[in-house]
């Protein structure tokens, strides 16, 4: 975990109120698992907390990363409004990531991922891609005009799509799109972030699953497991008393692992 002052590359917006922005610098060597995040400070005085975004996509030979956001407060509005050439506070890249180290070629691997959890599973997709496994994208949004990387997931495998709204693909929640792919292909890996209700599916359908993981999303303060901030329960504990931190020993847990 580093911290530096990232180049601007470019941002645009790439669907209702989701931004992309690339961003490049040398911090980009230590980005190499799928799942991390960045903590960026927002270039705004009286904002003093950092925003973790995770890591959408990482080309090492350009030494860029990107981001994709959605703007809810403040501070992903202030950074909406940032363009080429600024620069910008970056500490990371933090969190364990997703643990792919065990993937082989040809296993199926299913990749679950809400609204704005989908980013991270763009560069998970990439990293699976080029180890070989066949992979299968369930991707969830509230209406068409939230929809965004559509394309590049298609190059990487078969994807579903659903909707809210039923304006685009499948009308309902990732659960409406689960039992049809269940129903052909047992999946050797599961890798699932999002909204808690798509979590929630997950781990109660892949539960005993040895393979299944699910990003969570905690608000974080230090981001580095000083303050205990971001903590969640530990499933197995009658006792109600341990917990874990999602910023360092998080984001990505086990399914069972933790009370979702
Ligand atoms: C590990 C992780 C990865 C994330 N990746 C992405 C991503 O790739 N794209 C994306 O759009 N969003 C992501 N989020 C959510 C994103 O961090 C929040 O939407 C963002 O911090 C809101 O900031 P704001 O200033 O707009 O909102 P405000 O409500 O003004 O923020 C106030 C404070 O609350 C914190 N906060 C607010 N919402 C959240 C939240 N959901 N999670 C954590 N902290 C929060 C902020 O960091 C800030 O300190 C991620 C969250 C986590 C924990
Ligand atoms: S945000 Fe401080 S311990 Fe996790």
């Amino acid at each position: 975990m580093k911290q530096e002052m990232m180049q601007i590359v470019k941002q645009k917006m790439i669907a209702k109120d989701i931004f992309e922005l690339t961003l490049t610098g040398n911090l980009t060597k230590e980005m190499t698992t799928p799942g991390q995040f960045l903590h960026i400070k927002v270039p705004q005085q009286d904002l003093l907390m950092r925003r973790p975004l995770s890591l959408a996509s990482v080309d090492q030979q350009k030494k860029e990363c990107v981001v994709i956001y959605r703007t809810e407060g403040t501070g992903t509005k202030r950074l909406s409004g940032l363009t080429s050439g600024g620069e910008l506070d970056v500490l990371g890249p933090l969190g364990n990531g997703f643990k792919i180290c065990d993937v082989k070629k040809e296993e199926h691997i299913l990749l679950v991922g809400g609204g704005i959890g989908v980013p991270p599973l763009y560069e998970l997709s990439k990293q699976l891609k080029s180890k070989g496994a066949i992979i299968h994208h369930i991707l969830g949004f509230h209406d068409k005009s939230a929809l965004f990387y559509i394309d590049k997931f298609k190059k990487l495998g078969t994807i579903s799509i659903t909707t809210d709204n039923g304006s685009y693909g499948i009308k309902g929640h990732i659960g409406a799109a689960l039992p049809e792919y269940l129903e052909s292909v047992t999946p050797d890996a599961i890798y699932a972030c999002g909204p808690n209700a798509l979590l929630k599916v997950i781990n109660q359908q892949f539960l005993e699953h040895p393979r299944a993981y699910l990003s969570l999303e905690e608000r974080m303060a230090c981001g580095i497991g000083a303050c205990y901030a971001c903590v969640c329960h530990v499933a197995d504990d009658p006792s109600g008393q341990k917990s874990k931190k999602v910023c360092d020993e998080g984001p990505i847990f086990k399914t069972g692992e933790v009370i979702v």
